[in-house]
């Protein structure tokens, strides 16, 4: 087998199976799914069964021990990551985990020193950075034609209902570690600090209105972010549609996202430069566009680039990191009513834990 096909061992068929979907199987050039693995046998089964994969266990260990797999992509609820990818890592093996990557900027600093340690390249799953929208609007901010950054709104309008809830670990601190925030609006914030840098403080207000859980879904949010540009940020799991909405005024290109409500990468985004000179310098850049594949697809084939060492890792530790700050700050602030500031260190109340019952 050639050695830029690399094998994959899929652990947890829920989403992990949209992994398959999307970003293994119709890439028979990069990927080869060689095992899948779950406690329940019959998801296993039925996983296994349907995109003929080779090999398929209940036990984690039996991963670890095949020698002719290169990468271990994690996909189980959120309280076993960090045991799991920690494992893969001292095993040798390059690993991709589903976010959130762990519960805690303590548990997030263990991984990070174990991966400084490791052979293997860490992946964190942000795909919803992955679509030609999101790409182009990242490729203009980059390039410098957009100038100074002004304001962002970040929108994150989805719905829940009960039955999403009938999953044991979901809607607990325990296991799903935190609400809309933690689960849903991750994916939009982590968009908005990719395009607009990172934040410097921020203050909100979280509700549990929607449905009877721990956790909450419904969040408010103000953030200054370091560049001293101001972000709104608002999130639901109550909304009749749902939409995923990114709006970024900058000096001289204001963006809006698409309309995908799990796609807003998605292409078209609303770019709208401010003169004749900037639409023109936009054009020039994005003349020869190559499509980079939207959600796993995306991430996924960038992920290989770095496997093969044709391009830098998509998605990092410590942009998992930062998404952990963030959701840090968002409950410390929200706990004390106060503007809380960033980055986060080991000295700060919430730093081994962001539940409520922690200090
Ligand atoms: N990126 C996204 O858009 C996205 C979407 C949904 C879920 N997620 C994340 O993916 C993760 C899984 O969510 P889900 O919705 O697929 O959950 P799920 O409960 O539907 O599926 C998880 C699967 O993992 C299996 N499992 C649990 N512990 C295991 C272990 N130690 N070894 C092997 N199998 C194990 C379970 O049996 C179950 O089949 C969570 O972290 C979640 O936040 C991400």
């Amino acid at each position: 087998m050639s050695s830029h096909i690399k094998t994959v061992a899929v652990v947890g068929c829920g989403i992990g199976r949209s992994h398959i979907v999307e970003g293994y199987i119709d890439d028979p050039s990069r990927w080869r799914v060689l095992a899948v693995c779950d406690l329940d046998q019959a998801r296993l089964d039925a996983v296994a069964d349907e995109f003929d994969v080779p090999r398929r266990t209940r036990a984690f260990a039996d991963l670890l021990a095949m020698d002719d797999l290169d990468v271990i992509d994690v996909c189980t609820p959120p309280g076993s990551h960090k045991e799991l990818v920690i494992q893969a890592l001292r095993a040798g093996k390059h690993v991709v985990c589903e976010k959130p990557l762990v519960g805690s900027l303590a548990d997030a600093d263990d991984v990070i020193a174990v991966e400084k340690d490791s052979p293997g390249l860490l992946m964190p799953i942000f795909q919803y950075r992955y679509g030609d929208g999101v790409q182009k609007a990242k490729r203009i901010i980059d390039a410098g034609i957009a100038g100074k950054p002004y304001l962002g709104t970040v929108e994150t309008l989805w719905k829940r209902t009960a039955d999403y809830y009938d999953v044991p670990w979901r809607g607990k601190w325990a296991t799903e570690l935190g609400g809309v925030l933690m689960t849903h609006a991750i994916h939009q914030h982590d968009m908005m600090t990719y395009l607009m840098g990172p934040v410097a403080s921020l203050f909100a207000r979280v509700a549990t209105r929607v449905n009877a859980i721990e956790v909450e879904d419904c969040v408010s949010a103000s953030w200054l972010m370091a560049s001293g540009a101001l972000v709104s940020a608002s999130a639901t799991l109550g909304s009749q549609d749902e939409i995923s909405r990114l709006r970024l005024a900058f000096e001289t290109v204001t963006f809006e996202s698409g309309g995908g409500c799990y796609s807003p990468g998605d292409d078209p985004w609303t770019i709208l430069p401010a003169n004749d000179r900037v639409a023109a310098e936009i054009d020039g850049l994005l003349r020869d566009w190559q499509p980079v594949g939207r959600r796993f697809k995306g991430q996924m084939r960038a992920y290989h680039d770095a496997l093969v060492g044709r391009g830098p890792l998509p998605v990092t530790s410590a942009d998992a990191r930062q998404a952990l700050e963030l959701v840090t700050a968002f409950y410390t602030s929200a706990e004390t009513r106060t503007d809380v500031a960033l980055p986060i260190g080991p000295d700060h109340p919430k730093y081994r834990s962001w539940r409520p019952d922690t200090a």
